[in-house]
């Protein structure tokens, strides 16, 4: 069984559904709301969990109303939480997502996702020194970020970065992951360039291995040489939310199959993911991700 470590947030999602994203300034009336939960590290251990890997969560939550309801999600999917640390006065993660036309906009309030520390980390190094791959995202601090970065690159274990939300970092930060996962955005923002430039030059520029998502036309992947190309699979858009986190999640979970295998597969897994609404609605089983390949040769 696939051993896998998530670093990262946990978080109530306070979703909305309008028929459109309304303009600044206006006030829309929305059509339902829910709340379900999310968060990217969160995501990303439900996910890696669903596609059957063994699953150790480094997280933080609050002491509020959502705190317990969000513990027991992860659990009745089977994450480990003996390094979710429970943070007294303090809230939980929220992120207010409106979701309109299968796009979502999304503002996070961070609460106790940014009290976890690399002390946190540090008490998690012996099931980090056991993994397979380490996955980490930035709705974290960032020496959060970096704390892990260093544990795992000590212990030679690979750690896919997901830079999201994006910021600039340190290059010697990006040399320390085994892959980078951005959107041409992101990987704009990481590496200080203009948005608008050529996604391609981009990899070619990063000081890592990139994986570069693309929505619905897949991804592109590059370790060095030229960047290669997976198509996306064609499905019923309902809710983009979650999707990244599916797909960072397949690709930990494949990646001892070979990049491009993996990539494809979290192509896959990515796809299914929007089919339903919430971040973890449509996330996938091993079985569905091969049923949409053996369907869909993409
Ligand atoms: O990636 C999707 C996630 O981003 C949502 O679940 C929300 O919590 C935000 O963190």
């Amino acid at each position: 069984m696939t051993r896998i470590v998530v670093v990262g947030s946990i978080n109530m999602d306070l979703v909305t559904l309008a028929p459109r994203f309304p303009a600044p300034g206006e006030t829309l009336m929305g059509e339902r709301f829910l709340s379900v939960h999310g968060g990217k590290g969160g995501n990303q251990a439900v996910a890696a969990a669903r596609l059957g890997a063994e699953v150790h969560m480094v997280g933080a939550v609050g002491d509020d109303a959502f705190a317990d309801p969000l513990c027991e999600g992860l659990a009745e999917e089977g994450v480990d939480l003996e390094h979710v640390a429970r943070i007294e006065n303090c809230s939980s993660g929220t992120a207010s997502i409106t979701v309109a036309g299968g796009e979502n906009e999304i503002v996070v309030v961070p609460g106790a996702n940014a009290l976890l520390t690399p002390s946190h980390v540090a008490k998690a190094q012996h099931l980090i020194a056991n993994a397979d791959a380490v996955l980490v995202q930035m709705e974290i601090p960032l020496q959060t970020v970096e704390a892990t970065l260093h544990i795992a690159h000590a212990q030679r274990v690979p750690v896919i970065l997901n830079p999201a939300p994006a910021q600039p970092l340190p290059v010697a930060w990006l040399r320390l992951a085994r892959y980078i996962t951005p959107n041409q955005h992101e990987l704009a923002t990481l590496l200080g360039a203009d948005a608008s430039e050529d996604f391609r030059n981009l990899m070619r520029r990063a000081a890592c291995p990139v994986v570069l998502t693309r929505g619905a036309e897949g991804a592109w992947f590059r370790e060095e040489g030229e960047p290669q190309h997976q198509a996306g699979f064609a499905v019923k858009a309902v809710d983009s939310t979650g999707a990244g986190d599916t797909f960072n999640a397949a690709l930990a979970v494949f990646l001892h199959e070979s990049l491009p295998i993996a990539v494809r597969k979290a192509c896959a897994a990515a796809a299914l993911s929007v089919t339903r609404l919430g971040a973890r609605g449509g996330m996938p089983t091993t079985r569905e991700v091969d049923a949409l390949l053996s369907r869909q040769h993409a």
